[in-house]
């Protein structure tokens, strides 16, 4: 047993044990799959992971860059406090349409709202809203913005906020500096600002699982 299939097996295993799903969220991965939605979700063991960082910070309010089927939205609306806040972005009406009605189900409905719209116009408006800081944000829609998407993030955060961007590894291609592709160039961009910018300290993990070869950024908001 070798590379995709032990890797499945080892998810298996570590998300029965440690990070069972519930019907609510079978529930969000069936009824985002039947409106056609592509099978990009995070896993159970990550959506685990997202939220017990997002307790681990005390976090009363989540910002979200990528709804889709609002999977990760449920694992990290449910570190939240009952008075807590998640606002969730999302480009495509159809996919913003299955999340709002996934949330509402998991009961969250009073805590997260998703936003529908290209993530780099709803970020100027949020900030006119003077929202209170956001304790951790995840990034996780097109590779593409993802400076942009850190950049505000910083505007939209305190220090000790969290900064999470997902799907670093692009295959291995991040490492390549001569790759031209838009999600790569978007990528490194991402890391270079983060290890750059004087506010933020990061670090990159590359991981193996029930979606192949991949990998995420963590970074911290400095005073
Ligand atoms: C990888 S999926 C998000 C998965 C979700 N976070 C989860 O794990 O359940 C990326 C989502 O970002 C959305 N997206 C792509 N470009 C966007 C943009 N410019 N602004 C906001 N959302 C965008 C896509 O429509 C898609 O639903």
């Amino acid at each position: 047993m070798s590379g995709q299939q032990h890797w499945d097996d080892v998810d298996d295993y570590f998300i029965s044990t440690l990070s069972p799903d519930d019907e609510a969220l079978r529930a969000a991965l069936r009824d985002s799959d039947a409106a056609g939605l592509p099978a990009i979700a995070v896993t159970a063991a990550q959506g685990k992971f997202l939220q017990l960082l997002a307790q681990l910070q005390g976090a009363r309010n989540i910002l979200e860059i990528g709804t889709l089927g609002g999977y990760s939205t449920i694992w990290l609306a449910r570190a939240l406090p009952e008075d807590g806040r998640l606002i969730s972005l999302e480009y495509s009406a159809k996919h913003a349409e299955v999340a709002v009605r996934n949330i509402a189900r998991a009961g969250l409905d009073r805590i997260a709202e998703v936003r529908v719209g290209p993530a780099l116009e709803s970020l100027p408006k949020l900030a006119d809203e003077n929202p209170a800081p956001f304790d951790l944000v995840f990034i996780d829609a097109d590779k593409v913005n993802n400076p942009h998407y850190v950049e505000w993030a910083l505007r939209l955060t305190r220090a000790g906020s969290v900064i999470v961007l997902d799907n670093v590894v692009r295959g291995g291609r991040v490492a390549d500096a001569g790759n031209t592709e838009p999600d790569v160039v978007g990528t490194r961009a991402a890391l270079e600002l983060i290890a750059n910018h004087p506010r933020l300290t990061g670090t990159a993990l590359q991981t193996v699982g029930s979606k192949g070869y991949d990998g995420f950024a963590l970074a911290r908001v400095l005073g």
